[in-house]
């Protein structure tokens, strides 16, 4: 007897960057020389005030149901770090802390979105984006820009808006370009938002993580209420504790919070009592582990950038932001599904295809490996689309062969 499933459930695909993690990873236990660039946490070690605070925590064995929207210790954490980097002062009953950022736009979708509704973000845009909002039952409208290249104007995001948006949603700087939203474009979305009335959610995970002395524009500073901006920020990224599964939505509109709460107690309960505590120590310690990251992670996009310069007809535009480069590779083959798994099967190489993120014939490429999987991820990739290279080449004991 067949049991059916839920529709929901049929049309949900799997996250391809979590498929290509975990492609890479039974690939590398099988014992495969495997290059990983397809991966979306650093390798940075957690702070070392995270880890003292969970050991210290986890002595006492008491481990316990947390408040189901998150401590007042870390929301306390939260709310000074908004303060800190939006300069707004938010209340304890503004924000939630979730499993992750990811479980904060969920939730939000959830306690906002109807059936029907539509929710406008720009293209490119985080593969998640599409699945979460259908999952909400909203329909996702992706905008890309009127010009050549990647770049999105507030222009054509805002032409995108119809009676039934009932969000916008930015991510700056954005996964997978790498690319920061000017000033202009965040004070014309921002103000549009709220003269529309439509709720603006700025998934600002990557917003500490710029490079060159560049800034993410805050959306704080144009907004007059804030009354439908969503501040969504979380861990993973910013301390490359992925694993703590620590996130957080802030807002001025208590009534959605409220909402996003019951929504969540009624799901997960509540988030880990040790993780909660890792998060609030990190957000509260020392910070220098911020700029060391960037500083990594700056470096990393150099090596990444002066290695595809050495591949014929790959175009990038150098990113100022998050630990992503998407690059063009249409020249070698459109269909980037197949020259994801291409270099995957011959070179060893984990990248993700542009087509999940909105964009085919392009490829993310991670930079938060360290840099000598950079360089040697890069010249595999080099030598499995040169048609004039030798056809094998020898890593450690193993040959790889291409066609
Ligand atoms: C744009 C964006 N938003 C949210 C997330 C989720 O972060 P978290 O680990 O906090 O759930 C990611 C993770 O890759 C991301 O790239």
């Amino acid at each position: 007897m067949s049991i059916t499933l839920s529709k929901l459930a049929m049309n949900i695909g799997d996250s391809p960057t979590l498929k290509i993690n975990s492609k890479a990873r039974a690939l590398k236990a099988a014992g495969e020389p495997v290059v990983h660039l397809g991966g979306g946490e650093p390798t940075y070690p957690a702070p070392q005030a995270a880890v003292e605070a969970i050991i210290k925590k986890a002595q006492t064995r008491k481990i316990k149901y947390t408040p189901s929207s998150g401590t007042p210790e870390l929301k306390a954490a939260v709310l000074d770090y908004t303060e800190k980097y939006y300069g707004r002062r938010y209340e304890p009953s503004q924000v939630i802390i979730s499993a992750g950022a990811k479980q904060a736009l969920f939730n939000f979708l959830l306690a906002a979105v109807e059936p029907g509704d539509e929710v406008v973000f720009p293209s490119p845009y985080w593969v998640s984006y599409p699945e979460m909002v259908r999952m909400a039952g909203g329909k996702p409208v992706m905008v890309r820009g009127s010009g050549t290249g990647l770049e999105v104007g507030a222009g054509d995001i805002l032409k995108a808006v119809t009676p039934k948006t009932k969000v916008i949603l930015i991510n700056s700087p954005c996964n997978p370009s790498g690319q920061i939203y000017s000033e202009e474009f965040i004070k014309q979305v921002v103000e549009f938002a709220e003269k529309q009335n439509i709720f603006l959610v700025m998934d600002d995970i990557y917003h500490q993580l710029v490079f060159d002395g560049k800034k993410t524009p805050n959306p704080c500073a144009y907004a007059k209420e804030a009354k439908n901006l969503v501040i969504i920020n979380g861990v993973s990224k910013l301390y490359g504790m992925t694993g703590l599964r620590i996130g957080w939505a802030v807002s001025v509109h208590k009534e959605l919070i409220a909402a996003m709460g019951r929504i969540q107690s009624q799901s997960t309960s509540c988030n880990g009592d040790l993780s909660e505590v890792g998060a609030a120590a990190a957000l509260k310690g020392d910070q220098s582990c911020v700029q060391d990251l960037c500083r990594i992670l700056q470096e990393n996009r150099d090596v990444l950038l002066q290695e595809a310069a050495k591949i014929p007809y790959v175009r990038v535009e150098k990113p100022a932001g998050t630990f992503y480069s998407f690059m063009d590779f249409s020249h070698y083959n459109a269909d980037s599904n197949a020259l994801a798994q291409y270099l995957l099967e011959k070179a060893l190489v984990a990248v993700v295809p542009g087509v999940s993120f909105g964009a085919e014939g392009y490829l993310r490429i991670s930079y938060c490996a360290d840099k000598d999987s950079i360089i040697e991820g890069m010249r595999r990739i080099r030598w499995a689309l040169d048609k004039n290279a030798p056809k094998e080449i020898k890593i450690g004991d193993k040959l790889l062969t291409r066609d």
